[in-house]
């Protein structure tokens, strides 16, 4: 089979998607059933179709298009990634994954392939956190680990739900529906870029993940005293944004003192109230994110965070209430899915390496209910959740040749 990837054709796509933005460019920002998500989604949906593909969309939105195996009984094999982006992020993050995929099923297409099991394009709903608190929604949902009662429940900032801006979507039916059972899929595979420096500092084309750290998160609200920023003595405040400081440092110690580079922690939210420049803060809401590919060195670092927030409460005389939003266990890549990509490598004469994936994926969810692997690509400088995130064309289009590759060989047994 003679497989050529259409370089050209996928990056102009890539740039189309990339100007489907709630900001100008170069700037991508794509929360989740905003206009701009739902362009993006009408941008793709019609490149599917026009590809052949049979377009299905369940209630929370998650989308996949089908090309028909021979043998359509049989589990299909899934690819896909999403196209939602956070705030001030960059074109190809997710993107890469869901039209490299179709890119990919093209390809197979014009050499003249014909599968036998189906192959299916997903496109997930909301992996991104930035508007429900938590990622990876609607592959959570497929793989039945998060609860449809609950999820139906989360609420953005505006306090919409989940539920209500789903309808507003047009997104319907009972989000009970979503769930799959395992082996719906035979095989699932992702593409994505790195996000890391390691593919592109090492001078290699293709990582094949082995496994996906484990992510965690925590939101914690602290209630101090407020009042006038003149007046209020300094050894009578009770100052709520302090607090939080303190934790936020509890944090970085944490995850610099578990004896590993693998484990990170952040703080991404900090929201004070009133937020006034005269006004001691009287509350403070904090957003941790915890991850590492050894589940129990994670677990630590939560740990010494809820012993810190503890002492910083008694010692400021504040209070903290702690919600832990979610904390996943690691995936671990399927040897055969993880063999057929290094069968795919060595098919094209590409270098690889085998490597884990630091950021979470919706394969962590799909992990559950199917064998899966993912193939990075590197992109510049490592950088990504940021508008000058970068991969090139040629690096894009060889994980892309990876992929179709592995589809074939997937699609075939
Ligand atoms: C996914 O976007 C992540 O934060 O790892
Ligand atoms: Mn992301
Ligand atoms: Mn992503």
């Amino acid at each position: 089979m003679k497989l050529d990837i259409d370089q050209h054709r996928l990056s102009g796509e890539l740039d189309t998607l990339g100007a489907i933005s709630q900001e100008p460019p170069p700037v991508v920002t794509r929360v989740v059933f905003t206009e701009a998500d739902l362009r993006g989604r009408e941008f793709v949906k019609n490149l599917c179709r026009e590809a052949g593909l049979v377009i299905r969309e369940d209630a929370v939105g998650n989308t996949s298009a089908r090309w028909e195996g021979q043998d359509p009984d049989l589990a299909p094999v899934g690819t896909g990634s999403h196209i939602d982006a956070i705030p001030n992020a960059g074109r190809f993050d997710g993107t890469v994954g869901v039209l490299g995929g179709l890119e990919a099923i093209r390809a197979l297409a014009r050499a003249g392939y014909r599968p036998r099991r189906s192959i299916e394009l997903l496109i997930f709903t909301s992996e991104e956190p930035t508007r429900f608190g938590i990622g990876c929604v609607g592959s959570r949902l497929l793989s039945g680990l998060l609860d449809p009662d609950v999820a139906a429940q989360l609420k953005d900032r505006e306090g919409i739900t989940l539920d209500r801006a789903r309808s507003a979507a047009c997104f319907v039916g009972p989000l009970s529906s979503v769930g799959l059972t395992a082996g719906s899929y035979s095989a699932f595979v992702e593409l994505h870029i790195e996000q890391g420096p390691l593919l592109e500092r090492n001078n290699v084309p293709v990582g094949v993940v082995t496994a996906i750290a484990a992510p965690a998160s925590l939101r914690i609200v602290i209630e101090g005293e407020g009042g006038h920023a003149g007046t209020v003595l300094m050894p009578d405040r009770h100052d709520a944004f302090l607090a939080a400081a303190e934790i936020a440092l509890a944090v970085e110690a944490s995850a610099r003192s578990s004896g590993s580079i693998d484990t990170v922690g952040t703080v991404g939210v900090c929201e004070v109230f009133p937020g006034a420049v005269n006004s001691v803060p009287s509350r403070a809401r904090i957003e941790i994110d915890v991850r590492d590919i050894d589940l129990a060195r994670r677990d630590e670092a939560l740990k010494k965070i809820e012993a810190a927030c503890a002492e910083v409460m008694a010692r400021r005389g504040v209070t903290a209430h702690s919600e832990l939003v979610n904390a996943d266990p690691p995936a671990q890549c399927s040897p055969h899915v993880v063999q057929a990509l290094v069968h795919a490598c060595e098919t094209h004469g590409l270098r690889f390496e085998r490597m884990i994936s630091r950021a979470y994926h919706d394969s962590l969810f799909m992990s559950l209910i199917a064998p899966v692997a993912m193939i990075f690509i590197p992109c510049r400088g490592g950088v990504s959740h940021r508008p000058d995130e970068y991969a090139s064309p040629q690096a894009i289009a060889r994980g892309t040749l990876v992929l179709a590759e592995a589809l074939a060989d997937l699609a075939g047994k």
